[in-house]
């Protein structure tokens, strides 16, 4: 098997299949609650990248279209083309300037144009073929224009106290590789992967919201419990009292942990060399 997954890769799956059903009651909430822990850092990062009015933009894996619809209507962008492999709940929320796509960012030529900003928001790390996406999506970028990916990074492991939290983490992020091939390890590696994908100027930066009982992060942390706890529990790292009390300790006043991370890098294409 090649280091970016294929045949034979764990998690046969995909994304919304066996976890994450788009059309299981709540899912969109469940987007929602994770988008309103991270749109606030993700529209700030694009802004000070210089998005704004003229800029035509690419949404990949779009979800719920909270970043799409804040690109229109906080930052002034020109249009959004916002693509999911299920976009039921981006013609929900249809808006003056959303061009809204059904595909699979998989698949070759999944979408057509060049785009000055192309974004894609914890969507590469449940993609086994995630490098070559990465080559796709930064061939979409117009000359002068950048990628902006973000993704999480684990901060539960050897080096953090056991704790109920970190045992259910544990046994997600496990129970996510083996049934959609989600994979977090390599997130770290985004910059060299930009610079690998021929993009110039590349950084990146990691933002973990607080875990605070109670708020839209600890909500989002125990609706994807609930979803994947089937897969959770399959790993045989945790059985069912385990994830109840995980839930129970999200929401409770001893809770003291650090949530998953979001990496997010960029990287400018190239001005095409003048003749
Ligand atoms: C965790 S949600 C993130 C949604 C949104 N980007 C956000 O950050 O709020 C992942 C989204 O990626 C979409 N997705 C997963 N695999 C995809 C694929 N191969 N092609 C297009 N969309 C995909 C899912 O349908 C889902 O809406």
């Amino acid at each position: 098997m090649t280091a970016d997954g294929g045949a034979g890769a764990p998690g046969a799956g995909r994304y919304g299949e066996a976890v994450f059903r788009p059309d299981q009651g709540g899912e969109g909430e469940r987007i929602d609650f994770g988008a309103l822990a991270y749109d606030d850092i993700t529209v700030a990062r694009l802004r000070a990248l210089g998005v704004g009015p003229g800029w035509r933009c690419l949404d990949v894996g779009a979800g719920t279209g909270t970043v799409s619809l804040r690109l229109l209507q906080e930052c002034g962008v020109a249009s959004v083309v916002a693509v999911d492999r299920d976009a039921r709940f981006l013609t929900a929320r249809r808006v003056p300037g959303l061009d809204v796509r059904e595909a699979d960012v998989t698949t070759e030529g999944f979408v057509t144009g060049r785009f000055r900003l192309v974004h894609a928001r914890f969507v590469l790390m449940h993609l086994p073929e995630y490098r070559r996406v990465i080559a796709a999506l930064a061939a979409l970028v117009e000359p002068g224009g950048v990628l902006v990916l973000s993704d999480a990074v684990d901060l539960t492991g050897d080096r953090t106290p056991a704790t109920p939290y970190t045992t259910a983490m544990a046994a997600m992020w496990q129970g996510l590789r083996n049934t959609i091939g989600t994979d977090v390890t390599w997130v770290p590696s985004y910059p060299q992967l930009l610079r690998e994908a021929g993009l110039r100027s590349v950084a990146a930066e990691v933002h973990v919201p607080p875990l605070v009982p109670g708020s839209p992060l600890s909500r989002f942390w125990a609706d994807t419990w609930e979803r994947s706890r089937p897969a959770m529990l399959a790993t045989g790292l945790v059985d069912a009292a385990a994830v109840d009390e995980a839930v129970r300790y999200l929401g409770s006043a001893d809770c003291a942990a650090l949530s998953a991370g979001m990496l997010t890098a960029w990287g400018w294409k190239p001005e095409e060399a003048r003749p």
